[in-house]
């Protein structure tokens, strides 16, 4: 679908309109691999002026598409879907390359949102609204009638992070679109050729000029401008806590939906099946480099289960594969950039220092961080407590149920956590007081299936992501009471 894809003298074009407009902005932003450092292409930073104009088209746009049939809205999002799973395969290349994702789950990604557009299609045709009678409240009428249907917000700010450019830039447009809102995009600048190709997708399924509009630029240099200007009705963040708390200072009456970041932990019980732990634990911590929120980033546990459950992690670790994102059976890839790295190595070092016991990993290969264990770490030591974004798990021993939970709660994330028991009385005991959005039983955090309720609280975020659960976020219900004679 794009011609020449990852063309290093490409400069990407932003949709506007139904059209891919140069900007006349003269900053171009390189993206370049984090695989291999090769120039894959160059997006516009685009001006003021540009969002000013982009966003009075999408405006402009929402007049008609909200008075568009739900029908035909649903079938863009259908033909959308069909035409990932025609294009996964030079998507799922280009954000190889783009994100430094290896290719299967790059693959996945593109598949698992074709799966989603098509969910929220048939989730959308589910939620008409509803009619209430009066004389089912004391004292009402038979004669009092409220239809109540949904109705959009208007122009939605969709603002994407860089480890998922398609599928959390898709969860954000699909159910804003098919609610009847028109959409600006925000793509990852580092991702932001995988997203710009999802809204060629869009835009190639039919939907109507200025219903999707693109804007490329660094969140640092044109973030505040989007996310406080006039013309939007509502944003929906995916990103750091560092960023959604920022973009919350700044929204005054703009509703938000914001999925931030995580600490997410797995309390490993003594009756627990070690080895579904274990896989489970590698698989949460480890893939994509860690680079997930919802990657397991600390395990709690008891004496007598650490000294079993970690020969078991460090085989486990030890066979995972190390490479580029084109390797057959790579887990382990260079991360995002320097920056990242050394960010996770600063943590590493901070461990080692602080006296947490090294079982295996804990060296770099240029930003390539080796998978690490640590046990014995203690709630003085950085790596508690903050999301390395990176292959690198702590141990922390506790001696009772209520200490694990007191320590997993302690952390400002609230993301998801997993327990691991064959007891289901404790299991219940434990995530009914665990400050966290979801809990896993006997699995690894994760956010998917995609129509699940997939929620942060505390620094993890506000409001509810998860198919339904967005498209009432960025509509509203609208009653119209009937008063008959
Ligand atoms: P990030 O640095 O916060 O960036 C996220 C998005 O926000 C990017 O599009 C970024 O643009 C943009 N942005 C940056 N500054 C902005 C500003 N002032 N105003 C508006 N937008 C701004 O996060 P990331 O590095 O992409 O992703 C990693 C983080 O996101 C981790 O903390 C992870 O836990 C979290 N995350 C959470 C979830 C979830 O569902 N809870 C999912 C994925 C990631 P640029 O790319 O141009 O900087
Ligand atoms: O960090 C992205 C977040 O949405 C995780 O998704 O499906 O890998 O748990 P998932």
């Amino acid at each position: 679908m794009f011609t020449n894809l990852c063309c290093k003298n490409k400069i990407y074009k932003n949709l506007y309109n139904g059209h891919w407009i140069e900007s006349n902005s003269n900053k171009l932003i390189e993206i370049f691999s984090p695989v291999d450092g090769s120039l894959l292409g160059k997006v516009q930073a685009m001006t003021t002026e540009e969002v000013d104009m982009t966003i009075k088209n999408t405006k402009e746009a929402f007049i008609s598409w909200k008075e568009t049939s739900l029908s035909d809205r649903t079938e863009i999002l259908y033909k959308a879907a069909d035409l990932l799973d025609e294009n996964s395969e030079e998507m799922a290349t280009l954000m190889m390359m783009e994100i430094s994702k290896d290719k299967k789950s790059c693959v996945s990604e593109v598949v698992r949102t074709a799966d989603l557009l098509r969910f929220t299609a048939d989730t959308a045709k589910t939620m008409q609204g509803e009619a209430l009678v009066g004389d089912s409240f004391p004292g009402g009428s038979k004669s009092k009638m409220s239809f109540v249907s949904r109705e959009p917000l208007g122009t939605v700010l969709a603002i994407a992070p860089f480890n998922y450019p398609v599928n959390l830039s898709a969860s954000k447009i699909g159910p804003a679109i098919v609610a009847g809102n028109t959409v600006v995009l925000k793509p990852p600048t580092q991702g932001s050729l995988s997203a710009l190709y999802l809204a060629e997708i869009f835009n190639k399924a039919g939907l109507p000029a200025g219903v999707l509009n693109t804007v490329t630029g660094r969140g640092s240099e044109i973030g505040d401008y989007l996310a406080t200007h006039p013309g939007i009705n509502f944003i929906n963040f995916t990103g750091s806590t560092e960023v959604g708390q920022h973009i919350a200072s700044l929204s005054k009456m703009i509703p938000l939906l914001l999925e931030l970041g995580g600490k997410d932990a797995a309390i490993v019980l003594e009756d627990a099946n070690l080895e579904t732990a274990a896989t489970n634990i590698i698989n949460g911590a480890y893939s994509y480099s860690g680079q997930r929120c919802t990657a397991v980033k600390r395990i709690i546990t008891f004496d007598s289960v650490a000294d079993k459950l970690i020969p078991l992690l460090k085989e486990k670790i030890e066979n995972l594969k190390v490479g580029n994102p084109d390797e057959e059976g790579v887990v382990i890839t260079p991360l995002i950039d320097n920056k990242s790295a050394d960010y996770v190595e600063g943590l590493i070092k901070d461990a080692k220092d602080s006296g947490a016991t090294l079982i295996t990993g804990g060296t770099r290969k240029g930003n390539t961080i080796y998978p690490t264990l640590f046990d014995n770490v203690t709630t003085d030591m950085r790596l508690a407590w903050e999301e390395p974004f990176g292959p690198v798990l702590p141990l922390i021993r506790v001696s009772s149920i209520d200490e694990a939970i007191e320590i997993a709660n302690k952390s400002e994330y609230g993301l998801q956590s997993s327990v691991f028991t064959q007891d289901i009385d404790k299991a219940f005991y434990i995530a009914k007081k665990l400050e966290v959005g979801t809990v896993q039983v006997n699995n690894k955090t994760e956010r998917g299936p995609d129509h699940f309720p997939f929620l942060g609280v505390k620094s993890s975020g506000m409001g509810t992501q998860g198919i339904k659960y967005s498209i009432e976020s960025m509509s509203r219900p609208k009653a119209i009471v009937l008063n008959l004679k």
